[in-house]
């Protein structure tokens, strides 16, 4: 664990301790704020991320309702149909901005309508913080504030063994990219369908991807791309 001194934040960064954190929502409660920015705490009151059980579990199943397996097998064929449009017509370009106009198409049209749940937030990560409040006689009392990074425990080398190098042969199906416990991202299994629609149509269209520039997200919540400009062969 880390204090961070500049916004008086303590961050766990090891994958054992990020997973444990999330599975103790009574030691480190999502209830008050969940956000390091304190006007995004304020505007964001009241959502099923800033709560503590039971809230989440009724707002979840009305959440859920849209995102439920058999309505997402419905969604497959459209979703399908979109991403080999979408990746036919960069492909055909031969140079493109992943960011903004492949990862954010599918989101942004097809998926906000049919889901009815708007675009949700796309490309979450790595940083879920919350405030940690310790046990005392029974009571708790809040402590500090906790941030839980979960880019850095997705690389931990005591779990993941060499963790920066692509490895496609790598099954880390117990990553914390999704989160875990009471608010593991219930839009998960629609956020895979998408990514592997457009990953297969890709797979298929292009045998060399070269990157020309990119920028990184500047956001104390996200970690993610702004831009990647990228040409295809
Ligand atoms: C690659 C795409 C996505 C990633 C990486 C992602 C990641 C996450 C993570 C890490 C959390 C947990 C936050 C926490 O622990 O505090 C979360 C929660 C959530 N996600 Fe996602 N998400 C993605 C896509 C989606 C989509 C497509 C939807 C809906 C259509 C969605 C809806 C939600 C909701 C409603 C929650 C809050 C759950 C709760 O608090 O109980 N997500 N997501």
């Amino acid at each position: 664990m880390v204090h961070l001194t500049r916004h008086d934040l303590y961050a766990i960064s090891r994958y054992d301790d990020v997973r444990a954190a999330l599975m103790d929502w009574q030691t480190f409660s999502s209830a008050r704020s969940v956000f390091v920015d304190p006007q995004m705490n304020a505007q964001l009151e009241g959502i099923t991320l800033c709560s503590d059980p039971p809230e989440p579990t009724m707002l979840r199943s009305v959440l859920g309702q849209p995102l439920r397996p058999d309505r997402m097998r419905k969604l497959a064929p459209r979703i399908e149909a979109e991403a080999g449009r979408v990746v036919a017509e960069l492909v055909g370009r031969g140079r493109f901005d992943v960011a903004t106009e492949l990862a954010e198409h599918l989101p942004m049209t097809v998926v906000s309508d049919l889901v009815g749940l708007g675009a949700g937030h796309r490309d979450r990560s790595s940083l879920g913080s919350s405030p940690t409040t310790t046990r005392s006689a029974g009571y708790r009392c809040p402590l500090a504030r906790g941030a839980l990074l979960y880019g850095a425990a997705n690389r931990d080398p005591r779990k993941y063994p060499d963790p920066t190098r692509f490895d496609i042969a790598r099954r880390p199906s117990d990553q914390l990219a999704f989160g875990h416990g009471e608010h593991a991202c219930i839009g998960m299994n629609l956020a895979r369908m998408e990514m592997s629609a457009l990953l297969g149509h890709l797979a298929d269209q292009v045998s060399r991807f070269e990157v020309i520039a990119f920028r990184p997200l500047i956001n104390n919540g996200l970690r993610g791309l702004e831009h990647l400009d990228i040409r295809v062969r």
